[in-house]
């Protein structure tokens, strides 16, 4: 089926897969190197990050598991950050080294939240990787041990990022025209 919303909406593109393929790689490198002789618990944040994750963990050179969290910002209190769970892990992350796996930190009020609240679960450690980070926009003082990659102050889609639900599967990232 063609896909004239996509087409119409598209500005131009940010990232390519070369780009994309060279950060997963350098991501699975240090994280391996940072964790060596310890196992890793991935929690896969989604939707977003479900195609970040996948191809994170295969260049991961050390014993892991993943599970996936889906959250939600309550309405109306956006600028809290404070989520709703809807899907919760499937199993304990007490005594673990967990990695929070990301699409994109914008103002980091989700991952704060989240953090916070898996931290009460009293995992070994926690830490945080996305593939993609707009520094500009923060609004809460969050650490991110990884970064694939910067990217400037606008809606981006592709690579798992949507707009409404839309445009996850393009193997790239791009940017939105403003135009409707
Ligand atoms: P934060 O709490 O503001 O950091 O929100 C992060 C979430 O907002 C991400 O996990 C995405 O779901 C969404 N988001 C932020 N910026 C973009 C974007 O440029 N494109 C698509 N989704 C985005």
């Amino acid at each position: 089926m063609p896909m004239p919303y996509r087409e119409k909406k598209i500005d131009h593109m940010l990232v390519d897969r070369e780009t994309i393929d060279a950060f997963i790689k350098r991501l699975g490198k240090e994280i391996s190197r940072d964790y060596r002789g310890e196992e890793l618990f991935f929690i896969c944040v989604l939707k977003g990050s479900f195609m970040f994750a996948a191809d994170l963990i295969r260049e991961i050179d050390l014993p892991c598991q993943i599970d996936f969290m889906s959250v939600s910002s309550y309405a109306g209190e956006k600028t809290t950050g404070v989520v709703k769970i809807n899907k919760d892990l499937d199993s304990s992350i007490a005594g673990k080294h967990v990695l929070i796996v990301e699409d994109i930190v914008d103002t980091g009020l989700t991952l704060n939240h989240l953090k916070s609240l898996l931290s009460t679960r009293n995992p070994a450690s926690i830490g945080i990787v996305t593939a993609f980070d707009k520094p500009m926009r923060r609004r809460v003082d969050i650490h991110v041990d990884y970064v694939g990659m910067e990217v400037p102050n606008e809606f981006i889609v592709g690579y798992g990022l949507d707009l409404d639900g839309y445009y996850r599967n393009l193997p790239e990232v791009a940017v939105l025209s403003d135009k409707e």
